[in-house]
């Protein structure tokens, strides 16, 4: 799956959001990661539907709406409605995740789980079906600029085998202290999707950074697929007896 590279405007000059959307679509970014924070499911409070929808005329790239808010159940209709190409809640927040993920799929949108550091990949496993996006958040939700949790590249690595025993190939995107240099780790453990805040924004030149970071994860996919395929050759089923595949 091609590595896909998810600018998050959270650290982007809101006073122009519009062209900071626009640079990002010019320096390469797959899709814009919306950060919609409640000052309930987490402390901060950022924007809504109606910065939505003025996004979504000012640039052809899909939008994902990162929902941290206590009320998805009740209010995905308003992102859908605004225009948002993926939708993601979070599985904390959700009393009736199966339904949401349905609906919102119903609705001809692409369903998100996101999923806390400490929350159990076990939520996932259950919706596995019904998701496009799975989105690990490497910090605790609420900021931008925060520390990457090592435990992430392993909770990546777990939901990719979880996700290829299924034989589901959601995208797995991991959200919250990427850079050039945690790339690497996250992209090798199976991350298909990297969201970027504070990388981007915070540098002197944001267009280079988010080059900087799809040229890290693509090397970093690269030598995965490598490896990958070594392990294919190398897997030679006649030298199995039955007692192998027993075991198995
Ligand atoms: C945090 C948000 C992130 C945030 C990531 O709650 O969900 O999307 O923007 O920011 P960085 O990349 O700065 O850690
Ligand atoms: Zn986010």
């Amino acid at each position: 799956m091609t590595l896909l590279i998810a600018p998050s405007l959270l650290s982007c000059d809101f006073a122009k959001l519009g062209e900071e959307a626009r640079l990002m679509e010019r320096a390469g970014a797959d899709m814009l990661h919306l950060d919609v924070m409640d000052g309930h499911f987490v402390e901060n409070l950022t924007f809504g539907p109606p910065v939505i929808r003025a996004l979504k005329a000012a640039t052809a790239l899909p939008l994902d709406a990162h929902l941290m808010v206590t009320n998805a159940d009740h209010c995905v209709d308003w992102y859908l409605d605004a225009g948002a190409d993926y939708v993601t809640v979070h599985v904390e927040a959700c009393r009736h995740l199966d339904r949401v993920l349905n609906h919102i799929r119903e609705r001809g949108a692409k369903a998100g789980i996101a999923l806390n550091p400490a929350t159990p990949l076990d939520f996932a496993e259950e919706v596995l079906e019904l998701v496009d996006l799975i989105l690990v958040m490497s910090v605790n939700p609420g900021f931008g600029g925060q520390h990457f949790i090592e435990r992430s590249t392993e909770r990546i690595a777990e939901l990719d085998e979880m996700c290829r025993f299924a034989g589901v190939e959601p995208l797995i995107s991991v959200d919250g202290g990427i850079n050039e240099q945690t790339t690497p780790e996250v992209v090798a453990a199976g991350a298909t999707c990297l969201v970027a805040g504070n990388a981007i924004f915070g540098a002197d030149d944001p267009a280079g950074a988010l080059e900087a970071i799809k040229a890290a994860g693509a090397a970093a996919q690269l030598e995965r697929e490598e490896e990958l395929a070594g392990d294919f050759d190398a897997f030679d089923p006649e030298a199995l007896d039955a007692g192998d595949l027993l075991e198995r």
